[in-house]
């Protein structure tokens, strides 16, 4: 029988779900995607449920993503966004989420520069927390949507050659997708310049190539990463011009590829840079289809993590 319950009350990182998890999760949000592509989006769901939103760090994609899977589900929804707050008087993380829990909140999904902020959170209040991204750490709904686009093109992911290009050493999308694809038994190769791949990345079971050409011929799927200029205070490349040379993914390297291999970026992307246009908006590229799955796939976390907490949610 399967499982219905997921095994963890907060979504700090795939690290911390199983492969039972992952599939519940991925099942749900195959309902919920079809709610969705509904004349009428919106399912009660979550109906008497406030979710707080809690942005330190920008976003376009994961808060508005968010935003609608909340009100798909009519859940309540507050929007709180660190550059117009109190935050900048002083107020710390701490005493600014309780504040915002004493107004009656339920849930919160937060984004945080600090790697462990949702940990920290998560050992001081009680309600259900989503991390929505946290600094270089970990970015556990990206990877969930990304994986379940790649189910939709290619079916189950076990044995699927994926490979992650770009600045790994700062990307918190590499590390949930290593930990997301390996639990649902694909293989996951990363490639960018030595300066941008962790020292020590082989230990979580990846290989590592230099070599942008062997590995787009390798895979079945690439995802492809932007620069993460605003995590690098030290120059990790001589210059973007140069990263894009060796290392972007352009038509005339795709050709020399023999077979047509499926384009992923989680945005926002650098056009020229890591992905020329005419990648970008190929036939071989789903990043919109990535964007349209993550409102299903976050519908599905938060009625999976708000059914776990024991919050009654409307059938
Ligand atoms: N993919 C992603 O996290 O995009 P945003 O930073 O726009 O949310």
């Amino acid at each position: 029988m399967s499982k219905s319950l997921i095994s963890t009350k907060h979504l700090l990182g795939i690290k911390y779900i199983n492969k039972d998890d992952i599939d519940l999760i991925f099942r749900t949000a195959d309902n919920f995607k079809e709610v969705i592509n509904r004349p009428i989006k919106k399912v009660p769901s979550l109906r008497d449920i406030t979710i707080a939103n809690l942005f330190f760090e920008n976003s376009t994609r994961t808060k508005l993503s968010f935003e609608l899977a909340e009100k798909r589900l009519s859940a309540d929804v507050i929007n709180f966004s660190a550059s117009s707050s109190s935050v900048k008087k002083g107020e710390t993380l701490l005493d600014t989420v309780n504040n915002i829990l004493s107004m009656k909140v339920d849930m919160v999904v937060m984004r945080h520069p600090a790697p462990g902020a949702h940990h920290f959170l998560a050992q001081h209040i009680d309600a259900n927390i989503v991390n929505a991204g946290d600094g270089t750490h970990e970015h556990p709904t990206q990877a969930l949507l990304d994986a379940f686009s790649i189910r939709e093109q290619v079916g189950s992911l076990s044995g699927k050659k994926v490979v992650i290009i770009g600045d790994i050493m700062h990307s918190r999308v590499a590390l949930s997708n290593i930990f997301c694809l390996q639990k649902l038994g694909a293989e996951v190769k990363v490639c960018g310049p030595a300066t941008l791949i962790p020292k020590h990345i082989g230990k979580l079971g990846v290989s590592v190539t230099h070599n942008i050409d062997e590995a787009l011929q390798w895979c079945d799927i690439a995802n492809i990463l932007r620069i993460q200029l605003e995590r690098q205070d030290i120059k990790f490349i001589p210059s973007l011009r140069e990263y894009a040379l060796y290392y972007g993914v352009n038509k005339q390297r795709l050709d020399k590829v023999n077979k047509d291999i499926i384009i992923m970026h989680p945005g926002p992307i650098n056009r020229g840079v890591e992905i020329s246009s005419d990648v970008a908006d190929s036939d071989q590229s789903i990043i919109l289809q990535q964007v349209e799955n993550g409102v299903a796939v976050r519908m599905a976390v938060l009625y999976l993590l708000a059914g776990r907490a024991g919050i009654k949610t409307v059938n």
